[in-house]
């Protein structure tokens, strides 16, 4: 029988600023221990990086307004998306795919007079190419992020991007350097990523690995980066999904060339949780628990998905120099009802942000392989972070994982050893419980936490070794329903809470909400 009490216990103090009446857990507390006495990988910021694609009101609406809009803006790109993408500390936006890189020429999108072109990869638009490199360049530099491009190699040349490099990059007198001067960056850009182009197995021109590899060698060789302040890492395209094939001859190819020949530093991986395959067709709200339970497992595939790559990538790569990179991910629904085919438009909700923070957490668990991931997409497209219409904008239940996380933007992994419990909906079996612990680089010990049983609250008993931890404070994220989504007229339906605990001789009760995300820094 389900009991109902107030938060504070005996051996706890425990607030949740709403509600104050929190259920009692009907199941066991789960004892979970952080050893800080052991030290994992770096858990690279550059795994929280974003993804923003020339696709529906992503780039257009999304980031771009232009300088004569109402909508208060920066040189064209609006006030109000930069300062929450600020808030997450976002490390980087890989532009200007996915599949439209393979149809894009940056020449389109440089100086004074644009070429508008139609976007064939994405719903046939007129694409103005008012956002191009300077542009791209401008919104990096005021939210603070790094630059990920990725080269046209599906209907482009190796010399296009070659001069696309040097457009970006050259310092000295080139007419390449000049030209970019003369629109207005006199200063050399930095570019410490450069994708070599998209999903080349697909729509990036339907290669085979060998056909890809050959293309890997000669933009691998001849596309340069000429800033001497920013080396620039080369990303090969690596597989979709579990495409072993694809992951050993890219990699067999890297690890046969001349040392003087070319180089990558990271391949991609491709993996979106898209439940009994494509085409999507699971909806992003009003699902029942059957749907929520069905959606998690199968995003959970992605850990032995990577662990099944990375096996591959170790028999060329013992060393890990080459980096696994998740740069497309999340969730992948049926589009909302009455939006444009080719726009890839979805609600988000607290599935999703239950979602993201099993996947950040799988990538933690790999960071020695796994240092860079782009979550698909940043604005109004996929799994998105921000949803904007006109001159409305709201915050997703994901945007606020990311928030939450950014103590763990290269911090030091730290073990915890706890067991899972279970939660099982229909055929579906899922862990009670998901953790990761880090030392941050301020020095503190975090701690995330994920109930992904949306039936009942979690008591977790969480001790440190090597530490006396006195407090636990941070944020939970949870929903009155499954399916709550934040929208124009409820932004704040999905918010964090504060969450606090006091322990006894060095251990901490903290009760989770069901279905919900918890970071806490313990003290
Ligand atoms: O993110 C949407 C699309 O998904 C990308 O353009 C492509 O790379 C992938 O198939």
């Amino acid at each position: 029988m389900t009991k109902i009490f107030f938060a504070a216990t005996s051996m706890l103090a425990l607030t949740l600023a709403a509600p104050t009446l929190v259920k009692a857990a009907d199941t066991p507390a789960i004892a979970l221990s952080v050893d800080t006495t052991q030290a994992g990988a770096r858990i690279d910021r550059h795994i929280f990086g974003q993804f923003a694609e020339h696709l529906g009101t992503g780039v257009y609406g999304g980031i771009w307004v232009g300088p004569d809009s109402p909508i208060p803006n920066t040189r064209g790109i609006r006030n109000d998306v930069v300062a929450a993408l600020k808030a997450i500390k976002v490390p980087d936006v890989r532009w200007p795919g996915g599949c439209y890189a393979d149809n894009y020429h940056w020449r389109d999108g440089i100086g004074p007079k644009r070429n508008a072109r139609v976007n064939t990869s994405w719903g046939g638009v007129i694409d103005s190419n008012d956002f191009g490199t300077e542009e791209y360049m401008d919104f990096l530099d005021q939210i603070g992020a790094d630059a990920y491009v990725s080269v046209n190699v599906g209907s482009g040349t190796v010399k296009e991007a070659a001069d696309w490099t040097e457009y970006m990059t050259a310092s000295q007198p080139t007419a390449l350097e000049q030209e970019r001067a003369q629109n207005g960056h006199p200063a050399p850009y930095k570019v410490p990523f450069l994708g070599i182009g998209n999903e080349s197995w697909d729509c990036g021109g339907l290669m085979t690995p060998e056909e890809y590899s050959d293309q890997m060698r000669l933009y691998g060789r001849f596309v340069n980066n000429f800033n001497a302040d920013a080396p620039m890492q080369k990303i090969a395209v690596g597989p979709g999904g579990d495409d072993t094939t694809w992951t050993d001859t890219v990699m067999k190819t890297w690890k046969e060339r001349h040392g003087w020949s070319f180089d990558i530093s990271g391949m991609s991986l491709h993996s979106y949780t898209v439940f009994e395959g494509w085409p999507p067709h699971m909806a992003a709200t009003g699902f029942d628990e059957q749907g929520y339970a069905n959606v998690l497992g199968e995003t959970l595939k992605m850990g032995p998905l990577i662990d099944k790559q990375s096996a591959v990538m170790d028999k060329y790569d013992p060393d890990k120099k080459v980096s696994l990179v998740v740069d497309e991910w999340g969730a992948w629904y049926a589009k909302t009802p009455g939006s444009h085919d080719g726009f890839l438009a979805q609600q988000n909700s607290q599935r999703d942000a239950v979602l993201a923070a099993l996947n950040l957490n799988i990538f933690a668990r790999r960071a020695d392989r796994v240092r860079m991931a782009n979550i698909a997409q940043m604005i109004n497209v996929l799994q998105a972070m921000i949803l904007t219409d006109g001159p409305k904008m709201v915050l997703t239940p994901t945007y606020h994982v990311f928030h939450m996380y950014v103590p763990f933007q290269d911090a030091t992994f730290i073990p915890v050893k706890y067991d899972a419990g279970s939660y099982t909906k229909g055929a579906v079996p899922l862990p009670r419980l998901d953790a990761i612990a880090a030392k941050g680089t301020d020095g503190k010990i975090w701690l995330s936490l994920t109930n992904l049983d949306p039936n009942q609250p979690l008591e977790v008993d969480a001790s440190a070794l090597g530490f006396k931890a006195k407090s636990a404070t941070g944020q939970t994220l949870t929903a009155p329903k499954l399916d709550t989504v934040n929208d124009f007229d409820h932004p704040d339906a999905v918010t964090p809470k504060p969450i606090s605990a006091t322990g006894k001789n060095g251990a901490l009760v903290l009760k989770l909400p069901p279905e919900s995300v918890t970071v806490v820094e313990l003290d």
